[in-house]
C-alpha cells in the first residue's frame, strides 16, 4: 500500500511504477498493490494530469481513482509505504497495535541512493521538473523494493 497526502500525485505513481516493474520482471501475480491518501480531499478523482503525462512519457500508465487510507488497510496489506514523514506520522496515528505499526515504513527506505529518512518531495505546487524528479525517485525505489521483496521470496522458498 503506497500512501501520500492526496493520492493524486506521488502514491498513484509509485503504485503504477511498481506494477509496471513487477510485470516486467514476470512477478506481477505475486503482489496485490493499492495506493491511498491520508487526506480525503481528492477522493474519486483521477491522478493529476501532470503526473499522468510524466509517467506516460516513461511508458507507465496510471489508471487510478483517489481514495483515502482506511484503518482496515493496515490489516489487509503487509507493507504500508509513506512518501514523506508527514504521511508516515498520519499513518502511524491510524495504527492501533504493534502488528500494524511494524508494517509502516518510508518508501525511500528502499531507495539505494537515499540516506536515512529520505522523502519523496511533494510536486503539487511546483513545475514539471518536480514531477520528473518524483518519477526518477519512484523508478529507482520500486526497483530496490522489488529486489528486496523478490530476494526475500527466494530465501523463504529455500527454507
Ligand atoms: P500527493 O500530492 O500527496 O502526492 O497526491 C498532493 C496532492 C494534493 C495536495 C497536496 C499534495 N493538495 O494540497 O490538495
Amino acid at each position: 500500500m503506497f500512501v501520500c497526502l492526496g493520492n493524486i500525485c506521488r502514491s498513484p505513481l509509485a503504485h503504477a511504477v511498481f506494477d509496471h516493474e513487477a510485470a516486467t520482471r514476470g512477478a506481477g501475480d505475486l503482489f496485490e498493490t493499492e495506493s491511498s491518501g491520508t487526506a480525503a480531499y481528492h477522493e474519486g478523482e483521477p491522478a493529476d494530469a501532470r503526473m499522468r503525462e510524466t509517467a506516460l512519457a516513461h511508458g507507465v500508465r496510471i489508471d487510478h481513482r483517489a481514495r483515502h487510507l482506511k484503518k482496515a488497510d493496515l490489516d489487509n496489506y503487509d507493507l504500508i509505504l509513506a512518501m514523506d514523514r508527514a504521511n508516515l506520522a498520519g499513518i502511524l496515528k491510524l495504527a492501533a497495535n504493534p502488528q500494524q505499526r511494524e508494517k509502516i515504513r518510508l518508501f525511500r527506505d528502499f531507495d539505494g541512493q537515499a540516506g536515512p529518512d529520505a522523502e519523496v518531495p511533494d510536486p503539487y505546487y511546483g513545475g514539471p521538473e518536480g514531477f520528473e524528479e518524483v518519477f526518477r525517485i519512484a523508478d529507482r525505489t520500486c526497483a530496490g523494493l522489488l529486489d528486496q521483496l523478490l530476494n526475500t521470496a527466494e530465501n523463504e522458498s529455500d527454507k
